[in-house]
């Protein structure tokens, strides 16, 4: 049985030009000791995926419908107080942004103890012991415990924030977004730090970005999320050699390749879809270059194209054909 089954979540927020569904029916499985890599372009729901999984959406959000099954019971309809002793001990998140996570006004330390001791059942002396050993696990040096958040650098404070996730040894870590604001040579060191962490602890992490070169870092599963919806989701090892939607093929396209430097970058022109009046059809419809007319009014499910591999696209049996044209910057030129 794997430790997180979501089916079919749908999360909305209250606006005032109406509803917006933000993740819209959304489905998959996470194993123990599994990472899996949530990955599309800004908006298309990540964060708010991530969030809806801890129930810390802001006020204007609110699940609308589905499960989401972790040990044994559904985080959706547990009380308030049920969930709140299941964060940090069960699943825990390190937000977009390192800042939202820490106090600036207390000292680092005190807010990894007071994680320990509130949420946990350490005493004082057993939370100083733990935080001496929680900021050596993501390499922190202990005397850094006693620094306010300001006078660490990104890197730090990602760290510090990643042991903070860790503290109560959670089975799963949401991670969103964790490595974009640092530069590259830290990226890999904190990245690297998670994939450490996953072996030795058997630890289940989400791992939300938009950069295809985290997901091959550090994952092992992917599930490629477009205008709220996850469009396909397979293995890394597939999803760099054998993806079967056009908007994995245009991601793709848009990454420098690690086999092919002298590769030309192609961009998907247009934007995503609003949410709050999404189109008929396929929503990758307006920047799909293979774009029929079927693709206008019915929407394409997300079915099983090979064991383990689910992908939405009518045109899926053709995908060696959409392989190939998808490498010509020519095709992604002619947009219906
Ligand atoms: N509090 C909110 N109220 C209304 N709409 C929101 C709110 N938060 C997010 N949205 C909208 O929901 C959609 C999904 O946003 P979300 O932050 O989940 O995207 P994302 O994939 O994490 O993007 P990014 O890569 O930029 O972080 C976007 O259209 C966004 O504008
Ligand atoms: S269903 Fe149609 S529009 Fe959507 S990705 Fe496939 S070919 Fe493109
Ligand atoms: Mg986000």
């Amino acid at each position: 049985m794997p430790l997180l089954e979501v089916r079919d979540l749908t999360v909305e927020y209250t606006t005032q030009r109406g509803a917006m569904r933000a993740v819209d029916g959304v489905s998959f499985a996470v194993e123990a000791g599994q990472h899996l890599g949530l990955i599309g372009e800004s908006g298309c729901g990540k964060s708010t995926l991530g969030r809806a999984l801890l129930r810390v959406l802001p006020r204007n959000g609110s699940i609308a419908g589905g499960e989401i099954r972790l040990n044994d019971r559904d985080l959706v309809t547990i009380s308030e107080e049920q969930m709140r002793r299941a964060r940090w001990r069960e699943l825990s998140m390190v937000p977009q942004s390192s800042m939202d996570a820490l106090d600036p006004v207390y000292r680092v330390g005190d807010q990894i103890k007071e994680v320990l001791t509130n949420r946990g059942d350490y005493n004082r002396r057993a939370a100083r012991e733990r935080a001496v050993e929680l900021f050596a696990l993501v390499g922190l040096a202990k005397d850094r415990l006693s620094n306010y958040p300001h006078e660490f650098s990104g890197g730090m404070r990602q760290r510090a924030v990643i042991a903070l996730a860790l503290a109560l040894e959670p089975d799963l870590v949401v991670a969103d977004e964790p490595v974009t604001a640092l530069d590259v040579i830290v990226q890999h060191q904190v990245l690297k730090t998670f994939r450490e962490l996953q072996e030795r602890f058997d630890l289940s992490v989400i791992m939300i970005t938009h950069d295809i070169s985290v997901v091959a870092e550090t994952c092992d599963e992917v599930a490629v999320m477009y205008a709220g919806k996850i469009v396909e989701q397979t293995s890394v090892e597939r999803f760099f050699h054998q993806p079967f939607h056009p908007y994995t093929l245009g991601l793709q396209n848009a990454y420098p390749s690690l086999h092919d430097a002298n590769r030309v970058l192609i961009s998907i022109d247009g934007y995503p879809p609003d949410l709050i009046d999404p189109p008929s059809g396929c929503r990758f419809r307006d920047r799909c270059p293979f774009a029929i007319e079927r693709c206008q009014h019915e929407e394409p499910p997300l079915i099983e194209v090979a064991p383990g591999h689910r992908a939405a696209c009518h045109r899926w049996p053709e995908v060696e054909k959409l392989r190939s044209l998808a490498k010509e910057a020519a095709t992604w030129q002619k947009r219906p």
